[in-house]
């Protein structure tokens, strides 16, 4: 569909609204999970969501849940306005933002575990990841309903979590990985590539290189 007219909603009922307007009307809905800081990776997510489905929705949302105490949630980098503007530009529909007490109300109790791959590398790592990362996904899939998921390989264990909580639960919705996309010298994009050193950016490569 080409009426390009880019929205922000912020509340569940805002966005199934809008979603199942699209969907009387016809259209195939695809949603793009972020946590903003948009970079081109993201904006090959949209774009290979845009030729799966009629209408693209990506969400923007730090999730609390995914890190833990001694992690980066207060130094996330953050910048709304800018990741709007990009995600209009390639053709995203609507932006999804819900502020955190919409995500979480008071009294929210409920945590999805997925067993066996969450468990392993990662997992070992940073022991409580993949159980937000799964909470907040299954969570972004039932308020929103799309037809089809994309997420990136970069992340490829969070993607095989995805897709066994996809499964496990009976979400009926299409997860699909997209490829990593990476800079000149082969390293991947990421939002935290922001943290590193000139130093260990030049160094950084070195991981693509061996693989
Ligand atoms: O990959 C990410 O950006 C996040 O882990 C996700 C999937 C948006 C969940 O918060």
């Amino acid at each position: 569909m080409s009426d390009n007219l880019f929205a922000v909603v912020r509340t569940v009922a805002d966005l199934r609204r809008q979603v199942s307007a699209w969907r009387q009307a016809g259209a195939r809905v695809a949603l793009v999970p972020t946590m903003g800081a948009l970079h081109d990776g993201h904006l090959s997510l949209v774009n290979l969501a845009r030729s799966k489905a009629d209408r693209v929705v990506a969400s923007v949302f730090v999730n609390p849940t995914q890190f833990a105490p001694h992690e980066d949630f207060d130094a996330y980098p953050r910048d709304e306005a800018r990741d709007g503007a990009l995600l209009a530009e390639v053709g995203c529909d609507l932006l999804y933002a819900p502020p955190v007490a919409e995500m979480y109300a008071a009294g929210f109790s409920t945590t999805v575990t997925v067993a066996g791959v969450s468990e392993p590398l990662d997992g070992q790592a940073r022991p409580t990841h993949f159980a937000g990362v799964a909470t907040v996904v299954t969570k972004l899939l039932l308020q929103c309903g799309p037809d089809v998921a994309v997420f990136g390989e970069k992340d490829y264990q969070q993607l095989q979590v995805i897709k066994r909580l996809a499964a496990d639960l009976d979400i009926p919705v299409e997860v699909v990985g997209a490829p990593t996309a990476r800079a000149a010298d082969g390293l991947a994009l990421s939002s935290r590539n922001a943290y590193l050193t000139p130093a260990e950016r030049q160094a950084a490569p070195a991981l693509a290189r061996a693989l």
